[in-house]
């Protein structure tokens, strides 16, 4: 992003007012403040010690990368459930509709909760789709319309990606003594994703429909 633009508000003129008399406030709103910013309030990646929550920088370190890998994991299954909510066909399209929509709220909640723990800690989150895209371990999903087994397929090893990684990212938060982190992680994250796994796995054992075999 260019440092200065034709865009860029003048900052020598306070409120952009055009009368030249200064004494009339102004109603114009300042745009375009983008274009000329400057640093960040806070780095990606950095740790702040501001909230006084009683875990040193390390714990909370290592807690805040764990937790933008599964922020980033649960973002993308999050959004492959919407994507197979409106792409599916066939003779369970209405129970995987809704199924796949109510899984979508239930991720979305997933996400809000990981995302505030680590501004609790004092991280910054990841949020746009661009660096959710970069940072995800789960393999790219087509953009393409897929069966419904496929889409099952999809959702069971991206499930088991985020719930292997939450083994681990609970072992390491109990034994740094974050406790927080590890009861989100168990609580929330693991809970959640075991229980979707049963539901969604249950649609691809090969049952007869009509007539015991
Ligand atoms: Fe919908």
């Amino acid at each position: 992003m260019a440092k200065s633009s034709a865009n860029a508000p003048d900052k020598k003129t306070k409120n952009n007012d055009q009368s030249g008399s200064g004494s009339t406030p102004s109603v114009q709103p300042v745009l375009n403040q983008q274009f000329d910013a400057p640093k960040p309030l806070q780095k990606y990646g950095t740790v702040s010690q501001r909230l006084p929550i009683g875990l040193d920088e390390k714990t909370r370190q290592q807690s805040v990368t764990n937790l933008n890998q599964m922020l980033a994991d649960t973002m993308t299954l999050r959004d492959m459930y919407k994507k197979h909510h409106w792409q599916v066909v066939g003779p369970t399209f209405y129970q995987l509709h809704l199924l796949y929509d109510k899984h979508y709220e239930e991720q979305s909640g997933l996400v809000d909760t990981i995302a505030e723990r680590i501004q609790i800690l004092g991280g910054v989150a990841v949020a746009m789709a661009h660096d959710v895209a970069e940072l995800t371990s789960i393999p790219r999903t087509p953009r393409d319309r897929e069966e419904a087994p496929i889409q099952v397929s999809r959702l069971l090893e991206a499930h088991q990606i985020i719930l292997k990684n939450s083994h681990e990212y609970a072992k390491q938060a109990d034994d740094a003594g974050d406790d927080g982190t590890n009861d989100v992680v168990v609580s929330d994250v693991m809970r959640t994703n075991e229980l979707q796994v049963w539901f969604v796995s249950e649609h691809v054992v090969d049952t007869p429909l009509a007539r015991a075999e």
